[in-house]
Formats: C-alpha cells, structure tokens, sequence
C-alpha cells in the first residue's frame, strides 16, 4: 500500500468522492458532500487520512469550546486500511490541539479500540435527535 499522509487542511479535500468511500465502506449517515464539508468547517479541528492517490482513507474531527470540553466525532478508516495505526495517528493529531481539555466520545461498535488508547468508560450516555435527522 502507498505511504499515508495527514493534514488537516480542508480546502483540497473532495467532498463528493469522499462521500462515495463512506457510503461503500457503509459509514454514511446520510450527510450530503456539502452538509459533511460544514461539518468539517465548522468543527474545532480536523485529521484526514490520504493515500498516495489523494483519496481520504481516514478522517476525524473535534468539536470544542477550546477550553475544557471537547467531543470526537466522526472517526473512520477506510476498511483496507484498518489496524495499520491510521485512527491512532489521526487521534494523536487532534489530542494534540486539546491539552487540558476533557475529551468525551460515543461509539456503540469500537469500544474495545478506544480503551486501547486509553478512554475510560464512565456514567451514561443520553440521546435525542432534534426533529428529523438532518431536518430531512
Ligand atoms: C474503529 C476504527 C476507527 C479503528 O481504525 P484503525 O485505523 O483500524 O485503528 P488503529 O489501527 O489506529 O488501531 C489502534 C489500536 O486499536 C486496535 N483496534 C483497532 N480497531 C479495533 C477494534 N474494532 N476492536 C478492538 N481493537 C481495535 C488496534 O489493534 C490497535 O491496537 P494496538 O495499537 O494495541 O495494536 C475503524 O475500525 C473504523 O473506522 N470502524 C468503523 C467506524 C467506527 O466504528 N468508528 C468509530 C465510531 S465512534
């Protein structure tokens, strides 16, 4: 496989054909390619992973307030490309825009991979969705 690169730049990102790897990887939620690039720009901090053909294989964002409260969302990697170190990488890179700040997340389907990187479970988790998802 080609060498990964990270960045955290936006603007070279192609929102369409990215769009089309999650929904063949089945980790779309049903986002358009504009609706996930707001999503992106108005996040915190972003990681994306890119293979030698500058296709994302990887990507992860932050929502903070930039003092004390951050939430992870939207981890993924490409599925050929898993258990090479990917997420950890792009983990390592958004943990280093949060020092002193608490980092919370929800998974239903990784717990095992974020104790390894050493998350503690901790309290309960409450959801609701405001209306229809995405207002749709
Ligand atoms: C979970 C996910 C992001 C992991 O990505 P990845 O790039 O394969 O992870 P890494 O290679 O960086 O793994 C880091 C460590 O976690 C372990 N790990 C990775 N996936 C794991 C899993 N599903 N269960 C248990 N351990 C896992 C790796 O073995 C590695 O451990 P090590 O460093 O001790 O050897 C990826 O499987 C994925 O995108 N899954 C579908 C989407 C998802 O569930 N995202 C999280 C939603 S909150």
């Amino acid at each position: 496989m080609s060498p990964i690169e990270y960045t955290s730049e936006l603007s070279g990102i192609d929102w369409a054909a990215l769009t089309r790897t999650l929904a063949e990887d089945r980790f779309d939620n049903g986002r358009t390619p504009q609706e996930l690039r707001t999503s992106f720009e108005n996040s915190f901090a972003a990681v994306f992973a890119i293979d030698g053909e500058g296709r994302v294989i990887g990507k992860g964002r932050v929502l903070s307030d930039g003092v004390c409260n951050a939430y992870l969302v939207d981890l993924w990697t490409y599925t050929p490309y898993r258990r090479r170190g990917v997420a950890r990488e792009i983990i390592g890179r958004l943990a280093s825009r949060l020092a002193g700040q608490h980092l919370a997340l929800f998974t239903d389907e990784a717990p095992e991979f974020y104790r390894r990187l050493g998350f503690v479970e901790r309290g309960v988790t409450f959801e609701r969705v405001i209306g229809n998802w995405l207002g749709r």
